[in-house]
Order: C-alpha cells, then sequence, then structure tokens
C-alpha cells in the first residue's frame, strides 16, 4: 500500500520532526514542513532530510488568509494527512474543517489535563505524580480532539519545568512516530 503523504507544520527547534524522520516511514512519507516562522530550526532539519519546505511568516495576514495560503502549499504537495509538532499558532475553524480527521497534534501533557502552555509547571505546581505527552486528532477546541496515544513518565520531587520537559520529550519522540504510523493506517484513500 502506498504511504500517506504527510505534511508537519512547526515553529520551533523541530526535535519531533527529527524524530518522525529518524522512523522507518513504512506507513507515512513527509513531503512537505511548512512554518509560519521563517528562521525556525525545524525548516532546516527538514531541508538536510531533503524534504520540501515553505515558510512565511503570519505577521502580514490575518489568520484565515494565512491558513488559506498554508492549505494552498499542502494541496499543492499532494498532503493527504498532517502532524503538528510545535507549531504555535491557533488554526482556523475553516483550516481545521477543511482537514477534520487527517490532522493531529502532539502536546505535552496527559490530556484532557493541561491544555494550553506551560504544561510541565501546572503539572509540577499541581502535585501530579505522573506527567506525560498525548497525541490526538485535532478539532475546534485548543489541544481537545480524541487522543489517540499517551506517554506518561514520572515526576521527580527535584524536578524543575525544564527537567520534567526534557524527560517528557524523550517519550514524545518515542511516541509520535509510532502514533502517526498507526493513525495514518486507519485514515481512508
Ligand atoms: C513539544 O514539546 C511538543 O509537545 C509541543 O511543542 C514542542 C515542540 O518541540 N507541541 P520540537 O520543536 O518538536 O522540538
Amino acid at each position: 500500500m502506498a504511504r500517506t503523504r504527510v505534511a508537519v507544520l512547526l515553529s520551533g527547534r523541530g526535535t519531533n520532526l527529527q524524530s518522525l524522520i529518524d522512523a522507518h516511514q513504512d506507513d507515512y512519507e513527509i513531503v512537505l514542513v511548512a512554518s509560519n516562522i521563517v528562521d525556525a530550526p525545524g525548516l532546516g532539519i527538514a531541508k538536510a532530510a531533503g524534504i520540501a519546505t515553505f515558510a512565511q511568516s503570519h505577521k502580514a495576514l490575518d489568520r484565515a488568509a494565512f491558513d488559506t495560503l498554508i492549505d494552498g502549499q499542502l494541496r499543492a504537495h499532494g498532503v493527504e494527512a498532517i502532524a503538528l509538532a510545535g507549531y504555535m499558532r491557533i488554526l482556523s475553524d475553516g483550516f481545521v474543517a477543511g482537514w477534520a480527521g487527517r490532522m493531529v497534534n502532539i502536546h505535552p501533557s496527559l490530556l484532557p489535563l493541561y491544555k494550553g502552555l506551560d504544561t510541565h509547571a501546572r503539572a509540577i505546581e499541581a502535585g501530579d505524580a505522573q506527567a506525560g505527552c498525548s497525541i490526538h486528532i485535532v478539532t475546534a477546541g485548543l489541544d481537545d480532539g480524541p487522543v489517540i496515544a499517551r506517554a506518561s513518565v514520572p515526576i521527580m520531587p527535584w524536578d524543575t519545568p525544564d527537567t520534567l520537559a526534557a524527560r517528557v520529550l524523550i517519550e514524545e519522540h518515542r511516541l509520535y512516530p509510532r502514533a502517526l504510523a498507526q493513525w495514518v493506517r486507519t485514515l481512508g484513500a
């Protein structure tokens, strides 16, 4: 069966992109990496791997117009599914609707806990015994769609948000390639 053509959207360093590239990719093929930050380090990771990139600052456009631009790039590359990996933009309702059921995100918490930012600090503050990461289908609500995979780590008494983030990130890199591969197998043509 043909591999699913996947685009990765990111705004930052791209370590999750790297993990998706390093995996076997028997089930998916990353055909485009797009970013709203023109100098995002993740774009360099894509280029080094020979993957097409698209970068455009969102600042000159309103949200819907920017998302239409990204959507055009995705369609032009024959993208069938989207993996968000540190994409720090709220998506317009129209974009989310256009990719309904075909877009996943990685979030650094055990969803439904701690949607939004500062997840690790909030988990420590709450006195939780565990933290982790989740892969979920993207719907209109922020970090709100159905969870398809999760991994957890213990929170140590001495953890700071940074030490906890580093422990969770290791699990993110294990989880995302596996979850993406499983998920794309469930998609119709
Ligand atoms: C990750 O922690 C991911 O869970 C969150 O943003 C971060 C992206 O990191 N959504 P990277 O750019 O993949 O290194």
